[in-house]
């Protein structure tokens, strides 16, 4: 495997460990708050990129590639107001979106067709992570000021279940 990519795709790894932190940390805000079926959305989230974060991992090691595990940093957001975090979950989703355009573009460079077919479940992975996002930051503009309708709102966020990633390595 060619270095860059292999470094990348390496680093993806702590990536997406560091998105779970993030969501957890979201996760426990909205717990603190009593906003229970958001809680359970943000602990989905997370348990959604632990399972990207090991996906990259079989995926090194399928191909017989070293792996470096690096320190996972402290969750790097301020909530104040629920939409806080709201909007932090949708930045984070934007940067991690051009990280994984940055492996897919270091893929295509040395014509490493078996990386970017991996790659492109996560390309259309993040298409839906930052629509998930988006949708969230305009319902709570729409509903969010209005306490019975955040609680409709927070009791349809309770309904969502984890369920394992499509792709299997
Ligand atoms: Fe693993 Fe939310 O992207």
């Amino acid at each position: 495997m060619n270095a860059k990519v292999h470094e990348l795709l390496n680093a993806q790894i702590n990536k997406e460990f560091y998105s779970a932190y993030l969501y957890l940390e979201i996760s426990n805000y909205f717990d603190e708050r009593g906003l229970d079926g958001f809680a359970n959305w943000y602990m989905v989230q997370a348990q959604e990129e632990r399972d990207h974060a090991m996906l990259f991992f079989t995926y090194l090691q399928n191909n017989s590639q070293k792996i470096t595990l690096d320190a996972i940093a402290k969750p790097d957001v301020k909530i104040e107001a629920d939409m806080d975090a709201l909007q932090a979950s949708l930045k984070h989703e934007l940067y991690v979106t051009s990280l994984i355009n940055d492996i897919y573009a270091a893929a295509y460079e040395v014509k490493d067709f078996r990386t970017m077919q991996f790659l492109d479940w996560f390309v259309k992975e993040q298409g839906e992570e930052e629509k998930n996002a988006n949708d969230l930051i305009t319902k709570l503009e729409m509903f969010g000021s209005d306490p019975k309708s955040l609680y409709m709102l927070d009791q349809e966020l309770g309904t969502r279940v984890y369920a394992a990633p499509s792709l299997v390595l």
